[in-house]
């Protein structure tokens, strides 16, 4: 007893003297005790024995060898913490990766079934860490890497999803917390079930579902990923492999936090801090079938879920009492007999796919051929939205989980029996109409009186000349259009406002800058000077013109005309010093 008390002592005092030693492999005969690092190559990442503040418990894991505080990015006992600080790293003489106790217990092990001669463990630039045979030219050929082991962390190059030929499955899965790497609630996993989707689990219930790729982004992004020269992603789908993947020029790492938020970081080098570049928002609609079956979610409306056209409240009373997760009914229940159609969705996070049926190549047409053969088919879409979309996804079950996504380009097409699609159309054909006919009343108020203004103005000033056209290829064009429509020459704009200066500045809109001026002949004027980011072309701009000037009426601000040059448009006004800015900051632009 006390002999084996004088050893321990020893050893803690030995590894609390001995300096730590950087390795570059680990191989039988230079296992990796507590204290020593194995370092990557490019000194970017190094594998050792740490422990967390406040707690002795010792880990073998990985971290950043150069940021501070440690950042840890993988643990390979994660669940059977050391008690103290004499464990080993070795490689058995089977070859297999094991971490051992004092008293030579094996803690954790790699579990490799290929035996080699000459086994080495060394970590990459990736931050992988591998086992390979050290006689094997091919340096990619593993025995065993942590890529295929994920923890809470997705490095760059690693993968969620699964291998169908080695049945692995990758994916991330929390700390307990942040003093304890032990596995947590929440795991990131690519759902393999229909259409392959990303799923946020808590244990086994769903929390939170990214969904299905759509060629550009997750379907549930309520944000296109946009194009970013750092970043990016990546979902391969073949025989062999399904998965999504992150690519990153500079450090970064997608990292499931112990509270289940997935977290995009990069590093700062300037400032020394992780800084989060892209972390997922969570609003209501992002709980896990939050408005039940066959609803929409959209936490800008009044009421949060909305059933889609066609449907209704299953429970009216619970939908009143705002309690959603019953979802909705078809209005018109389908029997297999029924006449059916396809109602178009726009902009959606497509329903849950776990019961899909999907082909990669065929087009939008044949996947609703295909789902109309089929009377328990309740939708369909296209699977990728690039080039005009391709692919087919067909639904069998009730929709869950959607939400709108205003700029979503995703469309569904939900199965409706014809006389419910019927009503529908004539009720929107009903709203344009009305629409239509308010429309129609604006203009025909506007364009009556502006006749027979124009009839009378003709005959009384028949031939007589305008005031200020000037010579520029436009102007013969439009004075054939229109010959209300003036087009001033630039220098004239320039001199009347003053070469634009700040000090005629009358304000900014939307559509760009508005300045007032004074024209040779003492017309006072206001001239919105378009932005020329605007991406109008040359004859959208000029229909615009003419038809603004056509709806001229006495109560709107006169439109005098317009000055092109290049790619400066501006629009120019009869200024009226009582009327409000808005009037010429947004004009008649308002009305439509
Ligand atoms: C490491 O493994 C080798 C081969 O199995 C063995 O000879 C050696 O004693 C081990 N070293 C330690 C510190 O366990
Ligand atoms: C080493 O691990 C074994 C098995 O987990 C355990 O029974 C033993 O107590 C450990 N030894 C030490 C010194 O922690
Ligand atoms: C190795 O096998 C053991 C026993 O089957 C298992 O508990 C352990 O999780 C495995 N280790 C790895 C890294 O897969
Ligand atoms: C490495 O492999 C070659 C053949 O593949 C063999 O001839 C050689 O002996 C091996 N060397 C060692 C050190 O195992
Ligand atoms: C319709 O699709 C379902 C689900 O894929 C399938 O079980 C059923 O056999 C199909 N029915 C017909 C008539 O093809």
């Amino acid at each position: 007893m006390g002999g084996f008390g004088l050893f321990l002592l020893y050893s803690i005092l030995f590894s609390i003297l001995r300096s730590s030693t950087a390795l570059d492999s680990v191989k039988p005969s230079e296992p990796l005790r507590d204290g020593d690092f194995l370092v990557s190559a490019d000194q970017t990442f190094e594998l050792g024995f740490f422990n967390l503040p406040d707690s002795k418990s010792r880990y073998l894991g990985l971290r950043y060898k150069n940021i501070f505080p440690q950042t840890i990015v993988w643990v390979a006992n994660r669940d059977h913490p050391l008690s103290n600080t004499l464990g080993v790293l070795n490689i058995t003489s089977k070859g297999n990766l094991v971490l051992v106790n004092s008293t030579n217990d094996i803690i954790w092990s790699s579990n490799t079934t290929r035996t080699v001669k000459d086994p080495v463990a060394q970590i990459l630039k990736s931050g992988n860490f591998v086992l390979r045979d050290g006689n094997d030219s091919n340096l990619d050929n593993f025995l065993w890497q942590s890529f295929d082991h994920p923890v809470d962390t997705l490095l760059p190059g690693m993968k969620i999803g699964s291998n169908l030929v080695t049945g692995l499955n990758w994916f991330l899965s929390s700390w307990k917390g942040t003093e304890d790497p032990a596995p947590g609630e929440f795991s990131l996993q690519l759902d393999l079930n229909g259409y392959p989707q990303m799923l946020l689990k808590k244990g086994n219930k769903i929390q939170f579902r990214p969904g299905s790729w759509n060629g550009l982004s997750f379907t549930g992004n309520a944000e296109v990923l946009r194009p970013n020269p750092s970043f990016t992603y990546e979902f391969v789908l073949n025989k062999d492999e399904i998965y999504y993947t992150i690519h990153s020029l500079v450090v970064s790492r997608f990292t499931l936090n112990p509270s289940g938020t997935p977290q995009l970081f990069t590093w700062n080098d300037q400032t020394r801090e992780w800084t989060i570049f892209n972390a997922a928002i969570f609003d209501q609609c992002e709980n896990y079938a939050f408005c039940g079956a066959y609803s929409n979610c959209n936490t800008k409306k009044s009421s949060v879920c909305e059933c889609l056209d066609g449907f209704t409240p299953k429970s009216p009373n619970d939908w009143n009492l705002q309690v959603w997760s019953g979802g909705c009914v078809p209005k018109t229940p389908l029997k297999c007999s029924d006449k059916s159609g396809f109602l178009k969705i726009k902009g959606s996070k497509l329903p849950d796919t776990s019961s899909c049926w999907f082909d990669r190549k065929i087009d939008l047409k044949e996947c609703e051929r295909l789902c109309s053969l089929n009377c328990s088919c309740t939708a369909y879409a296209n699977l990728d939205i690039r080039n005009r979309g391709s692919g087919c996804l067909l639904w069998f079950d009730e929709l869950i989980d959607m939400r709108e996504i205003t700029e979503g380009r995703q469309d569904l097409y939900v199965r409706l029996a014809a006389s419910e699609l019927d009503k529908i159309t004539r009720k929107r054909m009903r709203q344009s109409l009305k629409a239509g006919i308010i429309a129609g009343s604006v203009i025909l108020g506007i364009i009556m009186p502006l006749f027979f203004y124009i009839w009378r103005r003709n005959l009384r000033k028949h031939g007589m000349a305008n005031r200020s056209f000037e010579g520029n290829d436009y102007i013969t064009e439009g004075r054939k259009e229109d010959m209300e429509l003036q087009f001033f020459n630039l220098n004239t704009i320039s001199e009347a406002t003053n070469s634009f200066s700040s000090s005629n500045k009358l304000g900014e809109g939307g559509f760009g800058l508005v300045y007032k001026g004074i024209l040779v002949d003492g017309q006072e004027i206001a001239v919105k000077r378009l932005s020329r980011s605007s991406s109008q072309g040359m004859n959208e701009f000029k229909n615009e013109v003419t038809l603004i000037a056509k709806l001229q009426h006495r109560n709107l601000v006169k439109l005098l005309g317009c000055c092109i040059h290049g790619d400066e448009k501006m629009l120019i006004y009869e200024y009226m010093p009582n009327k409000s800015l808005d009037y010429f900051i947004f004009g008649i632009n308002q009305l439509f």
